[in-house]
C-alpha cells in the first residue's frame, strides 16, 4: 500500500517536471517580454530607447532620450552561445539591423543593444541564460549571475537597466532588480 502511494507521487513529480521543461522550451522559441522586479518596482516591461540604444524600464517613456522608444521582445534561445536579439513589439517601429542585448560583465554599465559589428569593446552579447524564469549571465555552466540594477532617470518611475558587474562602481540611488519573463499579476503601484 505505502509502496503504491509512493510510486504514484513520484510519477506525478516526473510528469510536472516534464511539463515545466516544455513550458520553458516554448518561451525560448517564441521569445519573451522581460519584466523588472525590485523593492519599489512591480513588473514594468524592459523597453528600448534610441539615441544611445539602451535599456530602460518603467510605465512611461523616458524624457531624457531623443528618438524612438518601444517595448521589445527578446529572442531567448536555450543556448548560452547565441545572442539575444530584440524585436520591436510595435506596429510602427522596425529596427534597421539586428540588435543584440549586451552587458559589460565586469563594470557597472547600462544594458544596451548593438549590431554584431558595433558592440562596445569589452562588452559581451553571449552567455545569457534562464535561471528559472529570471535572466542570468552565465560565464560558464557553474557560474550563473543575476546582477541587474535599476538607476533612476529624470522621469519619475522610469529607470535605466544596468548590469552590476562591480558593485563598488554602483552610484547612490541604484538598487538591485530581477529581470523575469513573468508578467505582473497585479497593477503596478509605481
Ligand atoms: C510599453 O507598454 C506599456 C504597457 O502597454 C506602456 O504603458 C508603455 O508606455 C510602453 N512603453 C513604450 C516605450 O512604448
Ligand atoms: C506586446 O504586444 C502584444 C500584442 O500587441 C501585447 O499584448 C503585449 O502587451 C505587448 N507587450 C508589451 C510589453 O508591450
Ligand atoms: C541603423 O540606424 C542607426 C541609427 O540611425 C545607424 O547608426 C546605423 O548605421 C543604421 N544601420 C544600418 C545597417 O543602416
Ligand atoms: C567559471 O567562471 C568563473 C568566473 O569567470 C571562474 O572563476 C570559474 O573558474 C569558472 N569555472 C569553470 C568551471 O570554468
Ligand atoms: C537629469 O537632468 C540633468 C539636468 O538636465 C542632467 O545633468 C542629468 O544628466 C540628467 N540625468 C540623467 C540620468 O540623464
Amino acid at each position: 500500500m505505502l509502496f503504491n502511494v509512493k510510486s504514484v507521487s513520484s510519477l506525478i513529480v516526473v510528469a510536472s517536471l516534464a511539463n515545466a521543461k516544455a513550458v520553458n522550451k516554448r518561451a525560448d522559441v517564441t521569445g519573451a517580454t522581460l519584466y523588472v522586479y525590485g523593492s519599489d518596482v512591480n513588473g514594468p516591461a524592459v523597453f528600448y530607447a534610441d539615441g544611445k540604444r539602451k535599456a530602460y524600464f518603467g510605465n512611461s517613456p523616458v524624457s531624457e532620450v531623443t528618438g524612438t522608444q518601444t517595448n521589445i521582445t527578446f529572442g531567448a534561445p536555450d543556448d548560452t552561445t547565441t545572442p539575444w536579439a530584440i524585436t520591436a513589439n510595435s506596429t510602427t517601429v522596425t529596427f534597421n539591423e539586428t540588435l543584440n542585448m549586451y552587458i559589460n560583465p565586469t563594470g557597472f554599465d547600462q544594458v544596451g543593444f548593438a549590431s554584431a559589428a558595433s558592440v562596445p569593446s569589452g562588452d559581451i552579447t553571449s552567455g545569457f541564460a534562464w535561471f528559472g524564469k529570471s535572466v542570468a549571465y552565465a560565464a560558464n555552466s557553474s557560474d550563473y549571475k543575476l546582477m541587474f540594477s535599476g538607476v533612476p532617470t529624470n522621469t519619475t518611475g522610469v529607470y535605466a537597466l544596468y548590469w552590476n558587474g562591480d558593485r563598488t562602481l554602483a552610484p547612490t540611488g541604484s538598487f538591485p532588480v530581477t529581470v523575469k519573463r513573468t508578467a505582473p499579476t497585479f497593477p503596478s503601484l509605481s
